[in-house]
C-alpha cells in the first residue's frame, strides 16, 4: 500500500537557491557523505558517542531507500550542489513522517533545514499529520524541530542506552486519518495506528518459535480507549518499551484472531510511544 501525497514535481526556493528533488541511485555515494559527516558531528550537540541512526554512514543502505516503495528519499540542493537529504516515510493515509533529514556540516546553520522542511510541506498539501523522533539529548534536533512548530507528545524506548523524544505537527485538528479507535479494529487489519491506555501485564513467559526453534519472550497486555479493549501482544524488547497504567500510540500494529479473540501486535517496523 503506497500512501504518499507527494507531487511529482521538484520544488525550488528562488531565494534561497534551496531545491528538493527527489533522489536517484546514482546519488546515494554523495547522500550518504553528506549524511555521515552531518551524524558524526552530533558528538558536539550531545551524542554519548560516536556513530549515527542504522545505515547513516552505508552508500548500500542509503541506495536501498532511494528505491523502497514506502518511502520517498529527496536530496537538498543549493545551486547544484547536494547539500544533504529529507526521507518521507508512510505511515497511512493524511500521515507522514520525517525518517530522517541531515545537512551536511559545511552548509549547516544557514536556514537549509528549515527551507527543506518548508519546501516538502508545500509537496505534500494532503497531509494532516507529520511525525518524527529525536534523540532526547540531541541539543540542535530538538529546538530545530520546536522552531519548525513540532510538539512532544511523548517518549520512545527502542535503545535501552537513552529515550527518544516523538514530536507532530497537526495540520488538521480532526481525529486523524491514519489513526483507528480500538472499537474499529478487525481481523487481519495492518498499518494500525491507535492510542489507548495500558490497562494490565501479564508476567513474561517464554514460549519457543514455531519456525526456528528460538526462545521469546512474551506479555500479554490490554489496551483501552473510550471505545472499546484489545488485547495486546508484546514479544522481546517491545517488553521494557510499555509500563502498566502509561497511554501510549503505536504506530505499525497489526490485528489477527486466535480463537475469537482479536490480538493486537506491534510490527518488527513498528514502534511504541509513551504519550506525554
Ligand atoms: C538538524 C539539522 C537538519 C538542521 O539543519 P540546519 O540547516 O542546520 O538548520 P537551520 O539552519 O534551518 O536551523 C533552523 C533553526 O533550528 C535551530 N537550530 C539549528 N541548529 C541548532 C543548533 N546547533 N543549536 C540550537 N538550535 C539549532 C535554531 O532554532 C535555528 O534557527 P536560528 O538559526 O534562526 O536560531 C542539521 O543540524 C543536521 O543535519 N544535524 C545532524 C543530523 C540530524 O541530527 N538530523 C536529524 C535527525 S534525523
Amino acid at each position: 500500500m503506497s500512501t504518499s501525497h507527494a507531487k511529482p514535481v521538484f520544488s525550488m526556493d528562488a531565494a534561497t537557491e534551496i531545491t528538493v528533488r527527489r533522489a536517484e541511485v546514482e546519488d546515494a555515494a554523495i547522500l550518504t557523505e553528506t549524511c555521515r559527516r552531518a551524524f558524526d558531528s552530533d558528538l558536539e550537540v550531545g551524542a554519548p558517542g560516536p556513530g549515527g541512526p542504522p545505515g547513516y554512514d552505508s552508500v548500500d543502505w542509503n541506495s536501498h531507500r532511494i528505491t523502497n516503495r514506502y518511502l520517498q528519499y529527496y536530496k537538498i540542493l543549493k545551486g547544484g550542489d547536494i547539500v544533504g537529504g529529507f526521507i518521507v516515510g508512510d505511515r497511512g493515509p493524511g500521515y507522514q513522517v520525517c525518517e530522517r533529514i541531515w545537512v551536511n556540516p559545511a552548509y549547516m546553520r544557514k536556514g537549509i533545514g528549515e527551507k527543506a522542511f518548508q519546501l516538502i510541506w508545500e509537496r505534500y498539501s494532503s497531509v494532516d499529520l507529520w511525525a518524527l523522533g529525536t534523540p532526547e539529548w540531541n541539543l540542535r534536533t530538538n529546538p530545530f524541530y520546536r522552531k519548525l512548530g513540532f510538539v512532544q507528545i511523548g517518549t520512545t524506548h527502542e535503545y535501552s542506552q537513552w529515550s527518544g523524544n516523538y514530536y507532530e505537527r497537526r495540520i488538521s485538528h480532526e481525529f486523524p486519518r491514519a489513526m483507528s479507535r480500538i472499537e474499529g479494529l478487525h481481523k487481519d487489519l495492518v498499518s494500525v495506528v491507535v492510542e489507548g491506555q495500558v490497562r494490565s501485564l501479564s508476567s513474561p513467559r517464554t514460549v519457543s518459535s514455531r519456525k526456528t526453534g528460538e526462545q521469546l519472550k512474551l506479555v500479554d497486555a490490554v489496551l483501552t480507549d473510550d471505545t472499546a479493549s484489545i488485547k495486546l501482544v508484546l514479544w522481546n524488547d517491545q517488553i521494557r518499551q510499555v509500563s502498566d497504567k502509561s497511554s501510549i500510540r503505536i504506530e505499525n500494529g497489526y490485528v489477527k484472531e486466535f480463537g475469537s479473540e482479536l490480538q493486537l501486535g506491534i510490527s518488527k517496523w513498528g514502534l511504541v510511544i509513551t504519550l506525554l
